[in-house]
């Protein structure tokens, strides 16, 4: 099994990556930080002990991270995600409380501690991330890679340039790509070739369990605001998912080796993700990009790994 740590702000996909990663043997849980982004920091916080507490995992260590970006004012997405952060199904009170440490600790704590080289899995603004390797540097010799979903190689989704997981810490962002480590991007290219159809929320929907019922529920809300003609989609996309299922069978995307540049400063280009596509920077690659991914493998996975809940 391979260790992990999911950095998220839950957040509808952040909680079926959640939920994804839970049900999966290949993958050790080994605590869950969570970012202000999607929602504010107390309600990310408590979205993550209210997946946790569906599931029945109170056993994973969770806490809170920083509460806004590193140098900017934090933007929120309620707008997708709704004055919860997690609107549309009925979530249980969280059945248990944060570890009494801040989430970039608890990271280090357990980075430090893992026999096994630890893989960083941020579905959020990478403020925590940047954090960590800023003051925990020593952790960096036990990071096998940091397995991220951001940015975009092509339009943003926040700004015409940007994408929000980015945009929203566009400093902390330029930190962890620009820090050695291993960095694999799913960033909107990808992300939004992982949709959902309402055939697949329907196979989900059949799935006789608490956890199965809930995504599906979370897909129809996520599915109403993607639906909107601006967008154009048939379906969800789901973002975050794609981050553990590239765990589980990177088989399932196509990936390219390329420089990755964080703008921090253009006039209409904050947030936006450089991607190198021709290597007409010469820069030497520093991130692996996802590109595209075999779909029906993906939601074959997914419906597979939540009946994992029947038990
Ligand atoms: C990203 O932004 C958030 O709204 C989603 O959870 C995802 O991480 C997509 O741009
Ligand atoms: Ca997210």
């Amino acid at each position: 099994t391979r260790p992990i740590i999911l950095d998220c702000d839950p957040g509808h996909d952040d909680a079926i990556a959640l939920i994804l990663a839970a049900a999966s043997p290949e993958l050790e849980l080994l605590a869950v930080t969570t970012s202000a982004g999607n929602q504010t920091p107390d309600k990310t916080l408590r979205n993550a002990l209210r997946v946790l507490t569906l599931i029945g995992r109170t056993d994973i260590p969770v806490a809170g991270g920083a509460h806004k970006p590193i140098s900017r004012e934090l933007i929120i997405a309620d707008s997708v995600h709704g004055e919860s952060g997690l609107d549309g199904p009925e979530l249980p009170e969280p059945a248990f409380a944060p570890v009494g440490e801040h989430g970039v600790a608890l990271m280090a704590e357990k980075i430090l501690g893992s026999k096994q080289p630890v893989t960083l899995v941020p579905t959020g603004p990478l403020t925590n991330i940047a954090l960590l390797l800023a003051t925990y540097p020593e952790c960096k010799d036990n990071i096998e890679q940091i397995v991220l979903m951001g940015g975009s190689a092509g339009a943003g989704n926040w700004s015409p340039a940007a994408e929000f997981n980015i945009l929203v810490d566009p400093e902390a962002a330029d930190i962890v790509f620009r820090s050695g480590l291993p960095v694999v991007m799913h960033g909107l290219d990808v992300t939004h070739k992982a949709q959902m159809m309402a055939e697949d929320i329907e196979r989900i929907r059949a799935i006789d369990n608490r956890p199965a019922q809930v995504v599906a529920e979370l897909l129809d809300f996520f599915m109403l605001y993607h639906r909107d003609p601006k967008w154009g989609f048939e379906g969800a996309p789901l973002h975050d998912p794609c981050t553990i299922a590239y765990l589980i069978n990177p088989e399932l995307f196509s990936c390219i080796d390329t420089w990755v540049g964080v703008e921090t400063k253009g006039e209409h280009t904050q947030g936006m993700t450089v991607v190198d596509r021709y290597q007409l920077s010469g820069n030497e690659p520093n991130a692996k990009v996802a590109m595209d991914l075999d779909r029906p493998g993906f939601v074959e996975l997914l419906v597979e790994r939540l009946a994992h809940y029947n038990a």
